[in-house]
């Protein structure tokens, strides 16, 4: 096979009809059917497959659960997603093994393909849910109790999918039979086209984090209201968005991002009683996006109160800056013919497990930039050409 007759394989699953690309949320229809396809992938390449307590899956070539080599990545996507970001690091990984096995390699310690639950935090808020819940970063029955956006909570979405929740939870003793943890992801920028290269290996991932803003106002009519006087949180939040902007503008390399917003009760002739809207900051250092979230919400407090409204602040997650593993990034690059290191702005497991395991990324050449979209892309020859590098990578870290 190759990358792309694999990618091929999942390209109907989870298509967005109405945003266009594809929504693959954790435990929906389309991610448990991505579940089965790679159960099926990885056993016809003889790996022994199993989910872990926290909804995690595990591929294993060898019978040893020590010393492993990691490789891996995500099968659930953000909303109206592409197809390459989390899938490409899976099948790359799926195939690389593949490769290898197709040269009769024997590895000297055991490779373990690895799909993490949840990494976009798209249907349960929290971003890289099942790492994080592997290496002990978030306390099961904070999971357990997180919501949806139809209200149904990770407790009941785990129970009808089949799964224990009683497993749910830190797995020392995985995160102990993993050595190096290596995680190939499609670029989610321009770096590689314009140096024209297909491949680069991660050195940094910057700090970020999610807040959710709640505005509080009062409901009333749309046309029996007079203008003075109203107390709108879509007005508020409209000022809040540009707050966020002008914050970021002030500061060298920071991000800042209104994507998601709810409106209570959403309808055309009601002024809204309350708007949930979820600010998503980057920067360099964990100190920077601090400062930046302190900023922008004292602005937003200002604006919001001008508009006779109440904000409260609510801290969803937070992901401090990453510097990816320095030996085994080098040792990666130097067996890729000398790839350049970029870092990068996006949130991944390598950078949940990068603070218990050696870990690197490696990346590939994204011809149009985009990422979190349809229009997120990768050309079939640097997707062979990423698969044939990792499998490259697995050989010398799995030779004796
Ligand atoms: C996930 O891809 C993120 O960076 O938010
Ligand atoms: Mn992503
Ligand atoms: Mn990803
Ligand atoms: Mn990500």
């Amino acid at each position: 096979m190759s990358v792309r007759d694999r990618l091929a394989e999942i390209s109907e699953i989870g298509r967005d009809n109405v945003r266009g690309g594809y929504s693959r949320h954790l435990l929906e229809p389309a991610e448990v059917a991505l579940r089965s396809w790679f159960r099926s992938s990885a056993e016809a390449l003889g790996l022994s497959v199993e989910v872990d307590g926290n909804g995690n899956l595990w591929a294993w070539w060898g019978e040893s659960r020590q010393g492993a080599v990691a490789t891996g990545s995500h099968l659930d996507s953000v909303p109206g997603g592409g197809a390459f970001d989390g899938p490409l690091g899976v099948v790359s990984a799926l195939e690389a093994v593949a490769i290898l096995k197709a040269d009769g390699w024997c590895p000297t310690r055991p490779i373990a393909v690895c799909a993490f639950a949840e990494e976009e935090g798209s249907r349960f808020g929290m971003p890289c849910l099942g790492s994080r819940l592997m290496v002990g970063e978030i306390a099961p029955e904070d999971a357990l109790a997180r919501v949806d956006r139809s209200g149904v909570t990770l407790e009941e979405a785990w129970r009808q999918a089949g799964l224990g929740v009683s497993t749910i939870g830190p797995d020392p003793d995985r995160l102990a039979g993993i050595d190096m943890f290596l995680e190939l992801h499609v670029e989610q920028g321009l770096d590689l086209e314009d140096r024209g290269l297909p491949l680069a290996v991660g050195s940094a991932i910057m700090a970020h984090g999610r807040w959710r803003l709640s505005i509080v106002g009062e409901g009333n009519h749309a046309g029996t209201t007079p203008m003075q006087g109203r107390r709108d949180p879509v007005v508020a939040l409209s000022s809040a968005a540009l707050a966020v902007r002008e914050i970021a503008l002030e500061r060298p390399a920071a991000r800042g991002t209104i994507g998601r917003i709810s409106v209570t009760p959403n309808g055309t002739n009601v002024i809204a009683s309350r708007v949930d809207a979820w600010l998503d900051i980057r920067a360099h250092t964990d100190s920077e996006v601090r400062v930046q979230l302190d900023t922008t919400v004292a602005l937003i407090q200002k604006r919001v109160a001008a508009e006779g409204c109440a904000l409260e602040v609510h801290e969803e997650s937070f992901s401090p800056l990453v510097l990816f593993d320095e030996p085994l990034t080098a040792r990666i690059a130097g067996l890729l013919g000398g790839v350049p290191a970029i870092p990068t702005g996006a949130g991944h497991d390598a950078g949940v497990l990068s603070a218990y395991v050696p870990s690197a990324m490696i990346f590939v050449r994204n011809p149009t930039g985009v990422s979190h979209a349809p229009e997120e892309a990768a050309r079939e020859e640097d997707c062979e050409v990423g698969a044939q590098g990792l499998a490259a990578v697995l050989r010398d870290l799995t030779g004796g």
